[in-house]
């Protein structure tokens, strides 16, 4: 079988790096890929907003499967101009890519299906979200609509805070994105993630993860796309995970299909783990990114099989994902200005990183020589039996790359490391 694989970072190096060791995987093409994912697979150049041409690409190349990594294409629509076009495609169709990419929808259908999440009031302009703030006690969370890349999201601890985050997303601060916005109640908890497949009817579980969102260490400072994750995260139990399949998955898959908007492709569903049970905070219509890069170390299943299963609707006659005990963590390299203006174009070497796995996110080879070309540059992946191992692995690793305008936080896993000690 021959795969288009659509993205350029970490996730999609990891995505490509995994279906390339399957059997049944004949070659593969990235749009656009980068120079990790050039390892095992041809890097073309193909305008993913131009559905037709992908398609016209697909039927040149034979392509059996198309695996759409990051979720523009996804709430764009790309899924659906390809099934319509006969190719098998991995990934939800717009209608339910709406549970990410439009936050007013998600919690809509979290109160249509019962399913456990913080309250809430959609607003599409600004004198009604300003009213609907009497509601809530501070800190309160102003939610832009829309895709933000991670950035439409203000937790306010004062009212001015609330409404000048109001002033700005109605002002367009997040453009689109911004023109409705949802105010929700403040969950108190830890945050853990918890990944599922799907074709629409049967659902399997892919896992758990947790991340570190902030910048700094300790989790301070802006918000990022995530500088490291680890995964399996203990704090989401087994009984915990079967509450989540039980309360907030199945539901939300079943809602979509008898809604007529099945979902086929990845759910991955961000938890705030309550007092009162595991609530959903949001959803993404993809794997999440480094999440992924630490669920592909782990999984010992054939990724192609899998995604095909799911592509074709004939997920319930697959193996289920066999994930490895061991716990894998990775340590995001970013270009120093991150997450602002990330300072391109310095010189990387990655050196013997041992039995580490080093994904490229933000690379691109200039004059043969390897460079930074984004802002996550390169997520640093390592294995062990315990969160301490496999972070003290994957920190060997990092300091034997050569990177001097790369910083990385030095304390990803510190939580489940702290656990492991006693500490906690
Ligand atoms: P989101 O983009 O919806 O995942 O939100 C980004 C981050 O904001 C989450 O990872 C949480 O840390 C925080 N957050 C979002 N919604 C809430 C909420 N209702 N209560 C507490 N924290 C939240
Ligand atoms: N690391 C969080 C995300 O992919 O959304």
């Amino acid at each position: 079988m021959n795969i288009l694989l659509v993205g350029s970072g970490g996730r999609e190096h990891a995505l490509c790096w995994k279906l390339a060791q399957s059997p049944q995987v004949e070659s593969i093409f990235a749009a656009p890929g980068n120079p990790g994912i050039a390892e095992h697979a041809s890097c073309v150049s193909l305008d993913v907003t131009d559905h037709a041409a992908v398609a016209a690409f697909c039927a040149e190349q034979a392509i059996g499967l198309v695996v759409i990594g990051p979720e523009a294409p996804l709430v764009d629509g790309l899924a659906d101009s390809l099934r319509a076009a006969d190719v098998p495609v991995f990934g939800p169709s717009a209608r339910a890519a709406q549970l990410e990419g439009s936050k007013g929808f998600t919690k809509a259908l979290c109160d249509r299906a019962g399913i456990p999440t913080a309250r809430y009031v959609r607003a599409s302009h600004a004198a009604e979200a300003r009213a609907a703030l009497a509601d809530f006690d501070l800190p309160v969370v102003i939610k832009a609509d829309g895709l933000a890349a991670g950035k439409g999201v203000i937790i306010a601890e004062t009212a001015d805070e609330a409404e000048d985050a109001i002033g700005h997303m109605f002002a367009g601060a997040f453009g689109e994105a911004g023109a409705e916005v949802v105010i929700e109640e403040f969950m108190t908890g830890e945050e853990a993630s918890f990944f599922a497949i799907t074709d629409g009817s049967a659902i399997v579980a892919f896992g758990s993860a947790q991340d570190h969102k902030r910048v700094g260490e300790g989790d301070i400072g802006p918000n990022t796309g995530g500088m490291g994750a680890y995964s399996p995260a203990p704090v989401l139990t087994a009984e915990l995970e079967a509450q989540v399949m039980e309360r907030i998955i199945a539901p939300t898959v079943a809602t979509l299909a008898t809604e007529g908007m099945p979902y086929s492709g990845v759910l991955f569903a961000g938890l705030m783990l309550t007092g009162e049970g595991p609530k959903l905070i949001e959803y993404n219509c993809r794997f999440g990114d480094p999440e992924c890069q630490v669920l592909m170390t782990r999984l010992q299943s054939d990724l192609a099989e899998l995604l095909l299963a799911t592509a074709k609707g004939e997920l319930a006659s697959c193996p289920p994902p066999r994930l490895s005990d061991d716990y894998a963590l990775t340590v995001v390299m970013a270009a120093k200005g991150y997450p602002g203006t990330p300072e391109k174009g310095g010189a990387i070497a990655l050196g013997d990183t041992g039995g580490a796995k080093v994904f490229h996110a933000g690379t691109a080879l200039k004059d043969g020589a390897l460079v930074a070309h984004g802002g996550r540059v390169l997520n640093v992946t390592a294995t062990g039996s315990s969160v301490t191992e496999a972070q003290s692995a994957a920190y060997s690793a990092v300091d034997g790359i050569t990177f001097p305008t790369g910083f990385c936080r030095r304390d990803i896993g510190w939580r489940e490391v702290a656990r492991e000690r006693g500490e906690a």
